[in-house]
């Protein structure tokens, strides 16, 4: 079958939209009759004993204050339920929930915090991971993932380095703060307008902590103003905060947090700290790695485990290693429950191999993209990961060639060499760094969705399935595929908001997955209408789609279908640390260019390229938008994004005046992406996930930044946190100052 949209440029859905301001939003929803402005009281103390909560009287405009008692149940969490979502005797971090409020004006809202009495213990916070460590708080136990013999190896390898690599955490910065509306309906059901990535998960938890059964509770997403994984468990305590104030007070319910209060309150990118020691030749081959992770789990356990495990499994990143012990520990901590953020997880895993290869190449005084190359997974050997799952359809190898001709990395490299030679007041680094992102949920039994397709009397066609449109033009695929499936023009295609009533029981839209699992689900739906729709041609051969339509109907022919699709072949054991859990890599490298200059630590980012396989594209366009946008989003958390707190666990960069996301300003100067010509064997219409994977080849600016302080450190391998901020840059390049190593 001819693909008339798969693989073309569609404009996304919502594009129009987007630009005239028709686009609505939670908080765009006209005002309800009756309805409630929802707001809390949080913990101000990132560790306190809760002595007494006094709620006033009456407060003029305040229709209801809630606490911990009003809930059925007080615990979520979407791994372990061991959160409440309103604090009782003790709260664990800042901007935790205690006191809900509901009131009919802004003005009321404020006058019931201040009216609002509560008694605190301070207690001493937990508030990094090395005072973690020290006090053994963890969540959960120590995992791990081992081959072969890495102490063995460690032992007689020809060079052996190690260290500690730090890397921060990050803020998601979606535009559209975490926001629900909850409308009541009749005998304790309840209609929820939820910005979330995942509109199950809400349903569940209001239903379990408002006593209701799920059944009673319809979740409806129609877009979310960016998500990024902050909206994939942490949507749920807007919502349920809102649902308990309708389902008390009978009257529609809304809260939309603002985004000062946002980055207070809600959970960010874990923040990892990493022992390393790795074993390798003189010519730079890997013979043995041993990492240990530690992330700051903050609170609660949120997803902070299958956040480590992605982390785990993408510890060796593009590189194969015969001999491999990783291990992986959640650190508890009183700051608020660290959560998804686009990569989950595995950005911190990649950083932490291509700091090592940075090092190893500093180390031998030799060029990180020969290490690169001497280590890079296999065609048919040297291909299997740690965790035993074959390296299957290896495109690095290629994309390593290709990239390194495409941007002239020889020359440039001469070139770099030769202006730092004769710079006294600038340096430059050059670096291109991989990735190899496994596609699927590390928890296999949310790789499933399902979808419901209805062709109505005039031939339109309606699209329902799991998956949340949070920008990243996954409606816009859906609608192609199901156009062609159904071999209808693309504009008799809608589809609906994502709905908990037309959709049961899925998965969040995320782990990259949601056009592959919900474009699967979709076309399984339409396969079987368009068999039955062929059936009904053969005696209308002339019939056209509208009027073919009509005749199956007369026919009493269904024309709704529920299609369903369950991810085949993956499979993880924690016990052995092995498996298959990935059903394929989206894979890619880049190759980034910096300036420093060496009296202030200013960075700028030349140039990068960015050269990925990323199968057959569903759009192209759209996708070229998620390489763009990723790597930026990446740009940031390697470069300007860094989260301060006060010794007391309060966060100081908490809006845009503090805390620096990249602007036009801050882009390479040339800035290139592209994909090589391949398609993906084993994914819809030949395609590849590509939401997360090109966050992570913004690595390649901060690897630059590593390389370029190999020119001052005179033969020193050099040290550098992620980000490298300025002021990071800044406080390397005089440490080497101070220390008298200073080269060129
Ligand atoms: N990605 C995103 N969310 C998840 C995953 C994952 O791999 N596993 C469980 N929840
Ligand atoms: Mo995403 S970080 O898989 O929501």
């Amino acid at each position: 079958m001819s693909a008339k949209y798969v693989g073309h440029d569609v404009p996304h859905d919502s594009a129009r939209g987007h630009v005239s301001g028709e686009s609505i939003y939670i908080d765009d929803i006209p005002p309800m009759h009756r309805e409630l402005i929802v707001d809390f009281v949080w913990s101000p103390y990132a560790h306190a004993k809760i002595k007494s909560i006094a709620l006033p009287e009456h407060v003029d405009g305040v229709v209801a204050l809630y606490t911990h008692r009003d809930l059925v149940h007080n615990e979520l969490g979407p791994i372990i339920a061991d959160e409440p979502l309103l604090a009782s005797d003790v709260c664990t971090f800042i901007g935790q929930p205690i006191v809900v409020i509901a009131a009919e004006t802004r003005e009321a809202i404020n006058a019931a915090k201040r009216a609002i009495r509560i008694e605190y213990e301070e207690l001493t916070p937990i508030l990094t991971i090395e005072d973690a460590i020290a006090a053994r708080s963890f969540i959960g136990e120590t995992r791990f993932i081992r081959r072969g013999d890495a102490d063995a190896a460690l032992a007689s390898a020809e060079h052996v380095l190690e260290g500690v690599f730090d890397n921060g955490g990050q803020d998601h910065f979606y535009l559209e703060s975490q926001a629900a509306l909850v409308v009541p309906g009749e005998h304790g059901a309840l209609t929820v307008h939820s910005s979330t990535q995942h509109p199950t998960e809400v349903q569940e938890v209001i239903a379990h902590l408002l006593g209701l059964d799920m059944s009673q509770v319809v979740v409806n997403t129609k877009r979310m103003g960016g998500a990024f994984g902050g909206k994939e468990a942490q949507a749920t305590h807007p919502a349920t905060m809102a649902a308990l104030v309708a389902l008390r007070t009978k009257r529609p319910a809304r809260i939309v947090y603002d985004k000062d209060s946002d980055m207070h309150v809600t959970g960010k990118r874990h923040p990892f700290r990493n022992r390393y020691k790795v074993g390798f030749t003189s010519a730079g081959e890997i013979v043995a790695m041993k990492v240990e992770f530690y992330s700051d789990g903050g609170a609660y356990a949120d997803l902070s485990p299958a956040v480590m495990a992605r982390a785990m499994t993408h510890a060796e990143n593009a590189y194969f290693i015969p001999n491999a012990e990783i291990l992986g520990t959640v650190c508890r901590t009183n700051l608020p429950p660290n959560t998804a953020f686009r990569g989950f997880g595995g950005p911190q895993g990649v950083a932490t191999m291509e700091n090592i290869i940075e090092e190893i190449a500093a180390t031998l005084n030799r060029d990180a993209l020969e290490i690169r190359r001497i280590n890079c997974y296999g065609i048919d050997t040297r291909n299997t990961t740690p965790y035993l799952e074959v390296v299957e359809n290896n495109t690095l190898p290629r994309l390593f060639t290709e990239l390194e001709q495409r941007c002239d990395y020889r020359a440039r490299m001469d070139a770099v060499h030769a202006f730092n030679d004769s710079s006294r007041t600038q340096i430059k680094g050059l670096s291109m760094s991989a990735v190899k992102f496994g596609i699927s949920f590390n928890t296999k039994f949310l790789n499933q969705a399902n979808a419901l397709v209805n062709i109505y009397l005039d031939g339109s066609v309606q699209v329902s399935t799991g998956a949340t449109e949070m920008g990243q033009g996954v409606n816009t695929k859906i609608r192609q595929i199901v156009a062609d499936e159904l071999r209808v023009p693309l504009a008799r295609v809608q589809v609906m908001q994502t709905s908990t009533e037309k959709n049961n029981n899925t998965s969040a839209t995320a782990a990259s997955s949601g056009a592959d699992l919900n474009g699967f689900a979709a076309r399984d739906a339409c396969m079987r209408l368009r068999q039955r729709l062929d059936d009904v041609q053969t005696r209308y051969p002339d019939f056209d789609w509208p009027k073919l339509v009509k005749a199956a109907y007369m026919e009493r022919v269904p024309l709704g279908e529920r299609g369903f699709y369950a991810t085949p072949r993956i499979d993880w054991d924690w016990t052995s640390g092995q498996g298959h859990p990935f059903l394929y890599f989206t894979m890619g490298t880049a190759c980034s260019e910096v300036l420093i200059d060496r009296f202030t630590g200013e960075l700028k980012v030349l140039r990068s390229d960015v050269l990925m396989d990323i199968g057959k594209p569903l759009n192209p366009g759209i996708d070229r938008g998620q390489l763009v946008g990723g790597f930026i989003q990446g740009l940031g958390w390697v470069t300007t994004e860094d989260l301060r707190y006060t010794d007391k666990g309060v966060l100081l960069s908490h809006s845009p005046t503090t805390y620096k996301i990249p602007n036009v300003n801050d882009l390479p100067e040339h800035f290139s992406v592209d994909w090589i010509d391949v398609e993906n064997p084993v994914n819809i219409k030949g395609s590849k996930a590509v939401g997360e994977p090109p966050l992570l080849m913004a690595i390649s600016v901060w690897c630059a930044v590593k390389h370029a302080l190999r020119f001052v450190s005179n033969g020193e391998v050099p040290k550098l946190r992620l980000p490298a901020t300025n002021e990071e840059i800044l406080m390397r390049l005089t440490e080497y100052t101070k220390r008298g190593v200073v080269a060129v």
